[in-house]
């Protein structure tokens, strides 16, 4: 088995911002009327943000036009950028920076796959901007996860074949979307939700990619 590439989701798997969606879609919520919950917010993570506003909307069981979605994601964007911009490297989920040290170490590229728009400001604040051959953001997609398209620009802007990528990804759709892409699935999180993935972890801390490598190698 050649591991020549490993791709890289952001949220939930180099760092922990689900929480600053949480309190920005909350607090777009609470000024229409209705509450959002943590468990409601797990239905949008790896999803897109006019996909997670129309969740939120179906929650809240509320109506609006073309033009007020576009006015709410702005909104709801703009708390969250605040909270984001507050960010530094103290937020990098443990072990995630050795990780990706290690693998640029042994020559295995790395490269970023996230839908957010703000994936660009979050690597500048924790400062792993430099870290990756290739970043893909919610700016150069048009299909969503589980679509495979994030991952499969990764790997062309890499110059390596889908089958030798390995993907590593905390959402349900990300890991359809890894699968779809014909790359095999690293999940960073529950096994009872990532259960399609090759492998599970709950987190980089005191993972070498050679264990990882040696695991992902004996599931197949
Ligand atoms: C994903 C997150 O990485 O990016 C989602 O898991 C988020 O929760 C999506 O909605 C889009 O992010 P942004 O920053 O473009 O609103
Ligand atoms: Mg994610």
């Amino acid at each position: 088995m050649k591991i020549s590439a490993c791709i890289f989701d952001l949220d939930g798997v180099v760092v922990d911002t689900a929480k600053y969606h949480y309190l920005a879609w909350k607090r777009l919520a609470a000024e229409h009327g209705f509450d959002f919950t943590e468990h409601d917010n797990e239905r949008l993570k790896g999803v897109s943000r006019m996909a997670s506003l129309e969740i939120l909307l179906e929650i809240g069981q509320k109506s609006a036009s073309p033009q007020e979605k576009e006015l709410m994601a702005a909104r709801k964007n703009a708390w969250y950028v605040e909270y984001i911009e507050k960010m530094d490297s103290s937020e990098i989920l443990p072990g995630a920076k050795e990780f990706i040290e290690n693998l640029r170490a042994s020559e295995v590229k790395v490269a970023l796959g996230s839908a957010s728009k703000n994936a660009r400001l979050i690597l500048n604040r924790i400062g792993l901007v430099n870290h990756f051959d290739s970043i893909v953001d919610g700016t150069r997609v048009v299909n969503a996860k589980p679509d495979p398209e994030v991952f499969l620009i990764a790997a062309t802007d890499l110059g390596i074949r889908p089958s030798e990528c390995v993907v590593f990804e905390d959402a349900e759709a990300g890991v359809e979307a890894a699968i779809n892409g014909g790359m095999r699935c690293v999940g960073v999180g529950s096994p009872a939700i990532l259960y399609r993935a090759n492998l599970v972890i709950d987190g980089f801390k005191n993972l070498s990619p050679s264990d990882v490598f040696a695991r992902l190698s004996k599931q197949l």
